[in-house]
């Protein structure tokens, strides 16, 4: 089984490059379907904000009991905190499929900024929409989520790519990596 944690900040790339297990559509699954944890999620990510830890563990068990012949995962946007690192490492545990490896695309801010306001246009995404709140994910990144890269550089398997270039280079970039594991 090949499980591979796809990182980076908002608006990075990592939506573009994977066909994945992705925690921002999870959410955003539940809010257009009005449920309750919808409800409360969309309060949260109009602002910016990470929603809560127990929250996102559930979303992702949930997904991985429901998908027992996948022959690996792509996570996307998830973990996003150390305590969510380490969760996915128990639930991993428990089915004998550790992750092989976290891909971190890198960009700047700058790039970031710009491609999400770009987006926001007509993404139809409130988080996008709003400079404001594009920053606010980039703080909320730096603050909660850069630390999760250590997290993986401790267990040697930390890979780090230039994520700004056309689509295609990314792509190339993350596929020589995965043809190592
Ligand atoms: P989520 O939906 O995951 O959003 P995000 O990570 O903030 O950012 P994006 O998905 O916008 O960026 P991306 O890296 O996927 O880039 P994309 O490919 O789209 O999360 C949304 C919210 O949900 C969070 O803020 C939080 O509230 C909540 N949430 C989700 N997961 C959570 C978790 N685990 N814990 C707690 N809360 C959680 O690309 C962006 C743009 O750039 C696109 O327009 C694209 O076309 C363009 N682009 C892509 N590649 C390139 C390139 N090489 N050159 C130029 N443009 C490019
Ligand atoms: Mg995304």
């Amino acid at each position: 089984m090949l499980n591979l944690v796809l990182f980076g900040p908002p608006g990075a790339g990592k939506g573009t490059q994977s066909q994945k297990l992705s925690t921002g559509d999870l959410l955003r699954s539940e809010i257009s379907q009005g449920t309750e944890l919808g409800l409360e999620a969309k309060k949260l990510m109009d602002q910016g904000i990470l929603v809560p830890d127990e929250v996102v563990i559930g979303m992702i068990s949930h997904k991985l009991d429901s998908n027992k012949d996948a022959k690996g995962f792509i996570f996307d946007g998830f973990p996003r905190t150390v305590a969510q690192a380490e969760a996915l490492d128990s639930l991993l545990e428990t089915k004998n499929a550790p992750i092989s490896g976290m891909i971190a695309l890198e960009v700047n801010d700058a790039e970031l900024e710009h491609r999400l306001l770009l987006r926001g246009k007509d993404s139809g995404r409130p988080d996008d929409a709003n400079p404001e709140v594009i920053r606010k994910r980039i703080k909320e990144y730096n603050d909660k989520t850069a630390p999760v890269a250590e997290f993986y550089k401790n267990q040697n398997k930390f890979k780090g790519i230039n994520g700004v270039g056309t689509e295609e280079d990314v792509f190339k970039a993350i596929c020589a990596i995965v043809d190592s594991y």
